[in-house]
């Protein structure tokens, strides 16, 4: 984490001592420095952790299965950016439940990861191709852990699989053959997609999950938004309670859609947010450019990159168009992240510069987006710039992101959490707005609030429930 990094250029400076890249080093560097120059870790100019951040973070350098939760914006990406920093991706590879996440977190999905492909003919014969795949045995005997980004969406089934191809891979019995599995995510967001039966295949239904023993790291902080009444109503709605103060706060949000709205309009359906880009596009007075994405890799791979970029096939760009930053600032100075707004202000073939939000212009260049497969190659990439048309986007999309301004369609969802991650994904209730809602819309699964309750019982109220 950045605190601790500049914590151990400090003890280099003063001790000269060469410190490795691993964590538990520099864990124990930075203890030494802490009573070198006696002073409090959280203290460093720079990254605090809040002080639930701090614990996950202690348990996140053990050796045991942790679950990294906690409702939306409460950082858990952040932290686990942080833990991720340094490590060979061989040993501790990133996996995600999703394409689109996977190529987010510059990781590969959990199924090509574990070579259980599209899963057909269930779990017992994709675990069976799997091993019989030399590549997927050796690389799950070289990996010390595994973390599995936005859990959430996983099915049972998937864990099931993945979990006898590991025990066979490494040769024990033991949950995930002795694999350190950290899992991240909120169940009260967005479910897996059912395959048609009864019912979600929750992953944290599964006898797996149950053998796996996570040991929860609970972060209860929202870092997003501070504001405590706005906090209040997003906590009622992650519980699918519509009560009259989450009522008189969507009501008092209400604004008709014009086409002049300045922000993010988001809504349940792709096609109707393809079209409300095009027609905020075509409303602009300026030239439009295009610029295609340039796919290269083998056919299929291309194919399945091409559904799962988070760019399109062509951007269609005016000056004054209303972008989202689909990468995070990568100069260190973390001027913006994947889902900062901004407008363009130039167009040139290689560079855009746009205007953020925050009020900084940044200029970007192209950049690539890679589908790894399983061992972390790359199998296709997409090269264009790392932007896409924000007036519109979908609740789906939208998952990860943190965004300024928005309005959104709450008139006819359907899934559980869908409310809650779009209402979630904003800084400050001031920037929210709702096109129209119905309370039916506002769904949570009874069994994911059970489970919420079950962990909170089991940390002490100390740690659970906090003032930071
Ligand atoms: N300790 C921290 N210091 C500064 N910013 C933080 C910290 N933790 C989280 N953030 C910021 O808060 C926002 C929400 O964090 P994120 O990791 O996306 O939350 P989550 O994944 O839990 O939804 C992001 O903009 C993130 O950069
Ligand atoms: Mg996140």
């Amino acid at each position: 984490m950045p605190r601790l990094r500049k914590s151990i250029t400090v003890e280099r400076k003063l001790t000269g001592a060469k410190i490795s890249g691993r964590s538990e080093t520099k864990k124990r560097a930075l203890k030494r420095l802490v009573s070198a120059i006696v002073q409090p870790a959280n203290n460093h100019a720079g990254v605090m952790l809040t002080p639930c951040q701090e614990r996950a973070w202690t348990l996140l350098q053990g050796k045991e299965n942790v679950f990294l939760t906690g409702a939306a914006g409460t950082g858990k990406s952040f932290l686990l950016r942080e833990f991720l920093e340094g490590k060979p991706s061989a040993l501790f590879p990133v996996v995600a439940s999703t394409g689109v996440s996977a190529i987010l977190v510059g990781g590969r999905t959990f199924h090509s990861f574990f070579g259980i492909g599209i899963m057909e003919g269930g779990a017992e014969s994709a675990a069976r191709r799997a091993c019989q795949n030399k590549r997927v045995l050796t690389r799950l005997c070289r990996a010390q852990g595994v973390v599995i980004d936005e859990v959430s969406m996983l099915p049972g089934e998937a864990l099931r699989a993945a979990d006898r191809v590991a025990r066979i891979a490494r040769g024990t019995d033991a949950p995930w053959g002795g694999l350190q599995v950290i899992a991240v995510g909120d169940f009260a967001q967005l479910p897996p997609v059912s395959g048609g039966g009864e019912g979600k295949d929750w992953a944290f239904l599964s006898d797996v999950w149950e053998e796996s023993r996570f040991s929860p790291a609970l972060l209860s902080t929202c870092v997003r938004t501070k504001e405590p009444e706005f906090l209040r109503v997003l906590n009622f709605i992650r519980n699918g309670i519509v009560n009259e103060e989450v009522a008189d706060f969507l009501n008092a949000r209400i604004l008709p859609p014009t086409l002049d709205f300045r922000g993010t309009r988001l809504f349940p359906h792709r096609a109707t947010a393809e079209s409300h880009n095009r027609q905020k596009l075509d409303q602009l007075p300026f030239e439009e450019k295009i610029f295609d994405t340039l796919f290269a890799g083998r056919e299929h791979s291309i194919a399945q990159l091409r559904r799962t970029c988070p760019i399109p096939e062509a951007l269609h760009l005016k000056k004054n168009a209303l972008v989202m930053l689909r990468k995070n600032d990568t100069s260190g100075k973390t001027r913006y992240v994947n889902g900062s707004l901004g407008t363009l202000q130039r167009i040139e073939p290689e560079c855009l510069t746009i205007a953020l939000f925050s009020g900084e212009s940044v200029e970007i260049e192209k950049t690539s987006f890679a589908l790894l497969d399983g061992n972390g190659s790359e199998m296709a990439s997409a090269w264009n710039f790392p932007v896409n048309l924000a007036w519109a986007s979908t609740i789906h999309k939208s998952q990860g992101a943190t965004l300024d301004r928005l309005m959104v369609d709450l008139a006819s969802l359907w899934e559980p959490g869908q409310a809650y991650v779009a209402l979630s994904r904003i800084r400050s209730s001031a920037g929210l707005f709702i096109e129209r809602w119905n309370p039916s819309s506002i769904i949570c699964e009874p069994r994911v609030m059970e489970y919420y309750r079950t962990m909170e019982d089991a940390i002490p109220t100390s740690l659970a429930r906090e003032s930071d």
